[in-house]
């Protein structure tokens, strides 16, 4: 039974396109009817008015089969379906009287129909796109989206200004007014509170109890990891946000002031700060530093690497190199003459050699190396005890074992340590954490993709 109500269903965003063409065909009809010159259109307007209204009745009864299983927005559902019942109803008077050949009264069911037909297209139309349906081809997107910015961030309210564009950008889509997937809404406190299909999805004070957050850390792969796959995901940032938010107690009205807040939070709460020279801190060297050779970027740009400043006023330059399979002797060359500026470096998954595992041991001034799924041995992990102040390591799906790692201790100031899918396991956590004391250690599925992206970077502009 259930099946063939769902297969009813089905039909109704196709069959609502015929009451309205047939009804809005009988009016046109009933008014040129009128006029001397098509007068012979009368005797059609009875039987436009009868296939209207027989369409219009088969649209609400299939209408009102899809709203039984599909969860739509209760209060708009509600006027949506009345108004298709009372268009219904007045096209059949309209019939009525067509038949019994009262033009007043039919004039007047003909104005009403005209009225039901927007309104409850109208509303149909929120349910199915969400209330700015007609007008959301008119803004553009970015404006809508704009990323909060705060002079002082310590006094912007956690979730209001920081927790819920996230989640508006992220889960709104699939969670909020437009629709309900999972029975769960997100765009507000109550919701929430209120949970989905499944109960709960949000306990106060501990993040990995909350499936709000449990679900956005999930192997991206895995189905029922959120936002689904191939919708824009959580970034490292916002993750991080959301877990010190849940963590925190998940307060809906305190300012960030009163949280405490740990070291990472500090940096990433910079951020949102417009120009804060705090937001870098951590990443960038306070001391100033000579231009880096633009003639050797310009090189490095045409192999295929992507070289960023990290700041408008700064010499100091992000590498990307994620378009680059594998260096040779003229990259690892140029790696060397620019390497006192280069702070962050990005090489998911290059194939190392020794020689450019030499060439990073060179970038004294490097505080981030994203080197996940490269081919890099313990050997050539070795080259970099020197890279003092080096405080992320990103190491996930390499082959590095604990051994090799601990080759690295003398960097006491790792503060953001990546070994997912490597050897090394959590029973190792604590000769890790005692090796690098400061170093948050993550085990975990979760893929950082874009150290970089979040932070204001601008491309070198070439200096003549
Ligand atoms: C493209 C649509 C889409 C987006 C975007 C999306 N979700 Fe979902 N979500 C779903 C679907 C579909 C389900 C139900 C299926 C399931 O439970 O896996 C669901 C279910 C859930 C559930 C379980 C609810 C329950 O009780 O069953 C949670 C929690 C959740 N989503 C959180 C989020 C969060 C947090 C975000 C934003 C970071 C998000 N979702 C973004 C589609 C989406």
């Amino acid at each position: 039974m259930d099946s063939i109500i769902n297969f009813i269903g089905h039909f109704h965003p196709l069959l609502v396109h015929l009451p309205i063409g047939i009804l809005l065909f009988a009016i046109l009809i009933h008014w040129l009817a009128q006029k001397e010159k098509y007068v012979l259109f009368k005797n059609i307007v009875p039987f436009s008015y009868l296939i209207g209204a027989g369409s219009a009745i088969v649209t609400c009864i299939s209408g009102l089969a899809l709203s039984t299983n599909v969860e739509y927005d209760t209060q708009t559902l509600f006027y949506h379906q009345w108004l298709g019942i009372f268009l219904a109803l007045v096209s059949l008077l309209g019939v009525y009287f067509t038949k019994k050949n009262k033009a007043r009264e039919l004039k007047w069911a003909a104005i009403t129909l005209l009225v039901l037909i927007f309104l409850t297209g109208h509303f149909g139309g929120t349910l199915t796109h969400g209330a700015d349906y007609l007008t959301k081809g008119l803004k553009s997107k970015k404006a809508t989206k704009a990323r909060p910015n705060f002079s002082n961030v310590q006094e912007a309210i956690l979730f209001e200004d920081i927790i819920q564009p996230i989640l508006e950008e992220k889960c709104y889509g699939c969670h909020s007014d437009i629709k309900q997937k999972g029975k769960l809404r997100l765009d507000s406190k109550e919701w929430i509170l209120k949970g989905g299909e499944d109960g709960l999805v949000f306990h106060q004070g501990s993040a990995l109890n909350s499936p709000l957050y449990k679900k956005i850390i999930l192997d991206p792969l895995d189905e029922k990891h959120m936002p689904p796959k191939g919708k824009p995901q959580i970034t490292e940032k916002e993750r991080v946000l959301i877990e010190w938010w849940i963590n925190s107690g998940g307060y809906f009205d305190k300012k960030v002031k009163d949280l405490a807040q740990p070291g990472n939070i500090q940096m990433v709460l910079a951020n949102f700060e417009k120009n804060s020279p705090k937001a870098l801190n951590n990443d960038v060297p306070t001391n100033e530093i000579k231009l880096a050779n633009q003639a050797s970027l310009n090189n490095l740009t045409k192999m295929g690497v992507t070289i960023l400043q990290v700041a408008k006023n700064s010499n100091y330059l992000t590498a990307n190199f994620i378009n680059v399979v594998k260096t040779n002797d003229t990259i690892d060359n140029l790696i060397k003459t620019v390497s006192p500026n280069i702070v962050w470096l990005k090489m998911p998954g290059i194939m190392f050699s020794n020689s450019l595992a030499n060439a990073i041991s060179y970038c004294d001034s490097l505080t981030k190396l994203s080197i996940e799924h490269s081919t890099i041995t313990d050997n050539q992990l070795s080259n970099f005890q020197n890279l003092k102040r080096l405080h992320y390591l990103n190491l996930v799906g390499t082959k590095i074992s604990l051994k090799g790692l601990l080759q690295l201790k003398s960097l006491v100031n790792i503060n953001e340590l990546y070994l997912g899918q490597t050897s090394i396991t959590n029973k190792d956590a604590a000769l890790i954490q005692k090796t690098f004391p400061k170093a948050k250690i993550i085990f975990g599925n979760y893929h950082t993709e874009n150290i970089a992206s979040d932070t204001i970077v601008l491309k070198v502009a070439s200096k003549k």
